[in-house]
């Protein structure tokens, strides 16, 4: 499936501070993410929510979608920018001065995955160093993919996702509907 190409809007490497990448699907973002992206830029002076054009399961929600609910949710955070990327993620951080990835750590399980990709974010060319960021105990068990297969068995996700997803999870069952 061929992505919309989505513009940077405020991205601007910061030259004086290290920036902190923050990689995912976001689909949709949840309370979870957020979690993470207000904590990180509560630590770190630049925070860029990457969010990726083409992830290896197939999206319920396009990348526009992904990036305009993720700003929406975001819009509050003045150190926070949200961005989109293709390819590789040790490419993407390549183009920031000083950088690190940021990852968000709910169970044991993910711990082994994120574990995996960090060892090869640092092997490959240009490599880059990941953070973990253990979940806040009250969002260690919301995922995007609960909430989508929640949401589809008609139960209530309003305290697992903002607004902003919610909305566009009810205007895309109501397409679906008609
Ligand atoms: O939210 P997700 O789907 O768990 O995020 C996964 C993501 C986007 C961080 C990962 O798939 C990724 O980094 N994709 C970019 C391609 C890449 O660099 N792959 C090599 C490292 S595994």
């Amino acid at each position: 499936m061929r992505q919309a190409r989505v513009k940077p809007t405020r991205v601007t490497p910061s030259r004086a501070g290290i920036v902190v990448v923050y990689p995912g699907s976001f689909d949709p973002v949840t309370y979870g993410h957020l979690d993470i992206v207000q904590r990180a830029a509560s630590q770190f002076p630049h925070v860029v929510v990457a969010v990726v054009a083409n992830p290896s399961k197939s999206p319920m929600f396009t990348l526009p979608q992904r990036v305009e609910m993720l700003r929406e949710a975001c819009g509050s955070m003045r150190n926070v920018e949200i961005d989109a990327f293709e390819g590789l993620l040790v490419d993407y951080v390549r183009r920031f001065e000083r950088a690190l990835i940021v990852k968000g750590l709910r169970i044991v399980s993910d711990f082994e995955h994120e574990f995996s990709m960090a060892l090869l974010n640092r092997k490959l060319k240009g490599g880059a160093e990941t953070i973990f960021m253990p979940a806040s105990p009250q969002y260690a068990y919301v995922s995007s993919s609960s909430v989508k297969e929640v949401f589809s068995l008609g139960g209530d996700i309003a305290e697992f996702v903002p607004p902003s997803v919610l909305r566009h999870m009810r205007a895309r069952r109501g397409k679906a509907k008609r």
